[in-house]
């Protein structure tokens, strides 16, 4: 009889114990990884939607540029507004094909916030004006 009513106690306290735990997932899962996983998905889109143009440094590649790709490390795009640029991305611009529809507002910001890390790279870069 004693180990009866011992069994629901352990019962409620592992349910109490998982509905912690679960609690803890879901904060988590909503809250902090959220900064971390949007550079890492304005790299993923980055990856899978852009280089192909663009190159893996933003520099373009042969057939980026067949297709007259800017630089994407090239003071010239750097120093256009967010607004421009995340424009740029959503309605395309000459050979640039527009993502509008293809990935979400969320991820051209995220995508921009990557191609703004070209920038310091492009030191090096030969300038064209
Ligand atoms: C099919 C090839 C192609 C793909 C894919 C592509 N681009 Fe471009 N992109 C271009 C070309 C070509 C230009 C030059 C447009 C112009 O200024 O004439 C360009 C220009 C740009 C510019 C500079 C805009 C400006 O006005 O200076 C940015 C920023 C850019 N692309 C970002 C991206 C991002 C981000 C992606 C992926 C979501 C992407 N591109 C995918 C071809 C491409």
């Amino acid at each position: 009889m004693k180990l009866q009513t011992r069994k629901p106690l352990a019962d409620v306290r592992a349910l109490a114990a998982g509905l912690i735990i679960l609690i803890l997932i879901v904060v988590m899962t909503a809250v902090s990884p959220a900064a971390a996983e949007d550079s890492a998905s304005g790299a993923g889109v980055y990856k899978s939607k852009c280089q192909t143009c663009h190159g893996p440094d933003g520099g373009g590649t042969a057939v980026g540029k067949s297709l007259k790709v800017v630089d994407l490390r090239s003071p010239d795009v750097q120093s256009r507004s967010d607004a421009e640029l995340s424009q740029v991305i959503s309605d395309g611009k000459d050979n640039m094909p527009g993502f509008k529809g293809v990935i979400t507002d969320d991820e051209i910001q995220a995508v921009l916030a990557h191609v703004r890390t070209f920038a310091a790279k492009g030191d090096s870069a030969p300038k064209k004006k």
